[in-house]
């Protein structure tokens, strides 16, 4: 440490006693895109990271997997890498885990804690699964919990939901909180691009995974989700809760029609508060072109957020990767640094509301159909019937006569009218329903006879 106040550093704000206050010992579990960026800068802004704390940050330790690889990038003392991951957070007062996934994350973190250390993780799948017990081992070892990067990489997200509107009721979150499924359903509105051959560009430019299933099947949104209704709402709210649907079945019909209702396709996390509970979904929804979110492009992350006072809030950026991910680990591992140094903890679990969790049958929502029905008289009142019956109300219908391919060879077939091929397409977008009745009518709709094919199905969300 060499921080001084001096001619150079005038404007500065480091108090000269910083580099002789006691060093808080940094544990840092993993060194992967996210732990190498961390250990780099907690050692090339060591000086800035103790003036803003009140006290350096002393780095003890890295736990890696492969001890043997090369990370000389990292500007670290190799001493400093090790992989007795358990030993290490017994010598910390500060552990950062960065290695993702259930197991050794989470005994490693709860041994962390039950040896005083507090923690900055990034784990969004631990914290959806068992949030409650790491929250109640912080408690009782009172230490500090913090974990900004576990949804929205960059995004300043979390510490406005626990902190700034602590004192505000959060209405509704609705967001793209997934990179990869934001680049893929993008590339397939600008190009064209089938799933398969976007989400191939995906892994080719780094942002998919070999194996692309928690991304593309919502799996990483649906845990984001969970963390951030949980902090909306108080109230525990775990990834199982959550009504799950991801991008694998959106097809470039799909896309196609979301273009001609001048909408986009996104895969949305909504999280939410009725006067019944709280209702908390990830799905591919349409929305309209002029919605804010339909500007969030390539692997960007944006959230909506609705609180009886504050109205609506928007938060933007980048959602993923190294950098902005370790920038939020930082700031928690300032945080929680200071209250080292200062005393005090950061906020708890705040659970206490404890509503009740609506099933996916119950959420509000509008839905977008598709169908290629024949064009003759009566059709459009069979299908007009299907959703009454299920007090679906209809708020658009637009149809369009679809070429026969079989015009050529009409009287081959043997058609005893002109017109008996003749096909339309109708495309109906709902007024708001439980999507019970929404999907009970599409299911009606497929038993008609006068209906050829359901095309496209699609919640429409944003307007
Ligand atoms: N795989 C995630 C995404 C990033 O694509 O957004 C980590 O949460």
């Amino acid at each position: 440490m060499d921080v001084q106040p001096g001619p150079e550093r005038e404007d500065s704000h480091v108090d000269s006693d910083v580099s002789a206050s006691t060093p808080l010992r940094v544990a840092l579990l993993g060194a992967g895109v996210v732990g190498g960026a961390v250990a780099r800068h907690l050692t090339e802004r060591a000086d800035d990271m103790a003036a803003r704390v009140g006290a350096p940050l002393a780095l003890v330790g890295i736990a890696v997997r492969r001890p043997g690889r090369d990370r000389s990038d990292l500007g670290v003392d190799p001493s400093l890498v090790t992989t007795d991951a358990e030993q290490l957070v017994t010598r910390a007062d500060l552990v950062v885990e960065v290695i993702g996934g259930i197991e050794p994350a989470r005994s490693l973190i709860l041994r962390a804690m039950e040896h005083g250390a507090s923690v900055v993780t990034a784990n969004k799948a631990l914290l959806a699964e068992d949030g409650p017990r790491l929250y109640a081992a912080a408690a009782e070892h009172r230490v500090d919990l913090y974990y900004e990067a576990a949804v929205a990489g960059a995004i300043p997200l979390l510490r406005p939901l626990r902190e700034s509107l602590a004192g505000d009721e959060v209405r509704k979150v609705l967001g793209i909180v997934n990179g990869t499924t934001n680049y893929v359903l993008d590339k397939m509105d600008t190009s064209g691009a089938g799933f398969e051959d976007a989400v191939e560009q995906a892994q080719a430019l780094g942002y998919a995974e070999a194996d692309p299933t928690a991304d593309v099947e919502g799996f990483d949104a649906a845990a984001k989700a969970a963390i951030l209704a949980s902090l909306a709402f108080h109230t525990r709210v775990s990834g199982s809760d959550v009504h799950r649907e991801g991008i694998t079945d959106v097809t470039p019909a799909d896309v196609a029609a979301a273009r001609e209702m001048d909408c986009v396709v996104k895969l949305l996390s909504i999280c939410e508060r009725t006067d019944a509970g709280v209702s908390v979904r990830v799905h591919p929804a349409m929305i309209p072109r002029s919605h804010p979110l339909a500007g969030v492009r390539d692997a960007f992350n944006a959230v909506f957020v609705e609180a009886d006072a504050a109205g609506q809030l928007m938060f933007y950026g980048r959602g993923a990767g190294g950098e902005p991910t370790a920038s939020a680990v930082l700031g928690d591992l300032v945080a929680v640094a200071r209250h080292r140094v200062g005393g005090g903890l950061g906020p708890g679990e705040s659970s206490y509301a404890d509503l009740p969790i609506l099933p996916m049958g119950d959420a509000q929502t509008r839905y977008y159909v598709s169908l290629d029905v024949a064009d003759r008289s009566g059709v459009l009142a069979k299908v007009a019937a299907a959703f009454a019956e299920h007090n679906v109300s209809i708020e658009t219908v637009r149809q369009r006569m679809v070429p026969d391919e079989r015009d050529g060879d009409r009287h081959d077939v043997g058609e005893a009218t002109g017109n008996s091929n003749a096909r339309a397409n109708l495309v109906i977008v709902t007024h708001a329903a439980p999507d019970a009745a929404l999907s009970a009518t599409v299911e009606s709709l497929r038993t008609l006879d006068v209906v050829r094919g359901v095309n496209s199905v699609m919640r429409v969300e944003g307007s």
